[in-house]
């Protein structure tokens, strides 16, 4: 999608069609909407009066030839009440009016917007339109797969005075949504061609690209780091283990802050084998590793002002006479032992070597993010995704980026009857302490693994995928938490 942007009034943006954010009321207000209130005769005050359109959030119409208007058509889309407005609903308006456009067969569209924080509304309607009408067609060999697809974008402000804002608000919306449509393609992408070392070469690509620095541990050098829970995950698969190593370094002294992201390419449970049916999602299980990668690539190619390190522990979880067995007890990287009650709680082993292979860069703060357990879905549904941390400030922190990406998230307690559940009565810990409370047992088995720094757990199994389609989430991989921990990280404050 082409994006440009540029200064004009709205009666002369010549374009296939022309879109429009209005607020909730009982008549069109503003100059822009009051004008075409008149231009079209008293139709649109006589919408607002009727209640047949009246700026409600979620609803839009599309008004065809209004007389003195260069644009073919034009979109009215709601924003709701006025005083409640915030970037997620021009984001989400922005996702519609991609959809609408796409039906009508439209491939060009300019945004007008006349208000304030251009930059930040800039920023939403790329990321609206541009996630909205994403679809995963790479493995589609139908010739005809771009029909529909949107190919420019310009957002169209009164003065030049605003158009610097209005640029800058959309690289941000370019970079952060390009990291986001790569996040769900790698979601996509079938276990038979996205596997351990096939991920750590996209890894080492991104990182050549973006000139930030990665290193690839194999299965060698996982044994030397003595990284047995990862080993133990991985010992089922002929696909090995990897482990991969992200930096970028955007501060000269700061701590860095380290990102872990589960990388299950594949999670058949192991021999504590999960039941057929759908299991094919279970190829989404590497989401958050490809969160991390992407978030540290798109803060990289932001050039913020932090020290960020990603540690992507990547494995198959498969069964095979090589494979771990219910009953195992096996060593983690940081000695402690560990019961293997289930080797479909893989997620939380991988995760334990990674959090204590984290301590070796001394960090300021340290974030995981993964698909870690099938009770998130009973906690927030499809809605959110819960949350567990052990600092105030880093938890003030997610929840203001969650507030301005729309990525919601709600923190739950870490009790100690948790950790309790996670007691094996022959090794230190076991990896299972059964359904009950499951998201946060596993919390607390991650917990184990944290030292004195701050530490926050983000579990998104479930809001990784989409079941139906929202505005700018279309059904299917979502790449949740991508927006979230990007701002985060722009906004971040020494905590
Ligand atoms: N990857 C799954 C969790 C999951 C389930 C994510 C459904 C997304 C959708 C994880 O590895 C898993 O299997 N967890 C088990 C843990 C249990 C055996 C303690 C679960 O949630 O059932
Ligand atoms: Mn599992
Ligand atoms: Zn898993």
């Amino acid at each position: 999608m082409k994006l440009s942007c540029h200064a004009a009034g709205f009666l002369d943006v010549a374009d296939e069609v022309l879109a429009l954010f209005c607020c909730q009321g009982d008549q069109p207000t503003g100059d822009t909407l009051e004008k075409i209130d008149i231009l079209t005769d008293g139709d649109l005050g006589e919408m607002f009066k009727s209640g047949e359109f009246n700026g409600a959030s979620g609803t839009d119409i599309m008004l065809r030839r209004v007389p003195e208007m260069a644009a073919k058509r034009v979109i009215l889309a709601g924003l709701g009440d006025k005083d409640k407005t915030g970037p997620d609903a021009y984001r989400q308006a922005a996702g519609r009016v991609g959809k609408m456009i796409m039906r009508h067969k439209a491939k060009s569209v300019s945004f007008y917007y006349d208000g304030p924080d251009v930059a930040s509304v800039a920023a939403a309607v790329v990321e609206g339109l541009v996630l909205g009408s994403y679809r995963f067609l790479q493995y589609k060999t139908d010739k005809d797969k771009e029909r529909d697809k949107i190919e420019s974008l310009s957002f169209v402000v009164p003065q030049r005075g605003r158009l610097r804002q209005a640029e800058a608000g959309m690289l941000q919306g370019d970079l952060v949504s390009s990291a986001v449509v790569q996040g769900r393609d790698l979601a996509g992408m079938p276990g038979n061609d996205l596997y351990p070392e096939s991920f750590a070469g996209i890894a080492q690509n991104l990182a050549k690209k973006y000139k930030f620095k990665c290193r690839v541990l194999g299965p060698a050098e996982i044994k030397k780091q003595r990284m047995g829970a990862l080993e133990a995950v991985g010992k089922g698969s002929d696909r090995k283990p990897h482990f991969v190593v992200l930096e970028y370094h955007g501060h000269p002294k700061d701590k860095p802050i380290v990102l872990v992201g589960k990388g299950i390419t594949f999670d058949s449970g192991g021999i504590s084998l999960k039941p057929g049916l759908g299991m094919e999602e279970m190829k989404g299980d590497m989401s958050g590793a490809a969160v991390m990668m992407m978030v540290l690539a798109t803060v990289a190619r932001l050039g913020a002002k932090v020290n960020l390190v990603a540690l992507l522990p990547l494995a198959e979880n498969m069964p095979s006479g090589g494979a771990s067995r219910p009953g195992d007890i096996i060593t983690s990287r940081a000695g402690q032992t560990i019961e293997i009650i289930s080797t479909d709680a893989e997620g939380r082993l991988i995760l334990a070597d990674a959090l204590d292979y984290a301590d070796t860069f001394n960090p300021q703060a340290v974030i995981d993010i993964a698909t870690l357990t099938g009770a998130a879905l009973y906690i927030l549904g499809y809605a959110g995704a819960p949350f567990v941390g052990t600092n105030q400030k880093l938890n003030d922190g997610l929840r203001a980026a969650a507030e301005r990406t729309g990525e919601k998230i709600w923190e739950l307690p870490l009790w100690n009857e948790f950790a309790e559940q996670m007691k094996s009565p022959v090794a230190d810990l076991k990896n299972s302490g059964g359904k009950p409370s499951g998201t946060l047992a596993a919390s607390s088995f991650l917990k184990k693994f944290v030292k004195d720094w701050p530490w926050a757990h983000i579990d998104i199994a479930y809001c990784d995928v989409e079941p139906s389609g929202k505005p700018y989430v279309p059904k299917g991989p979502t790449g949740f938490g991508i927006r979230l921990l990007v701002d985060l990280l722009c906004h971040w404050k020494k905590l």
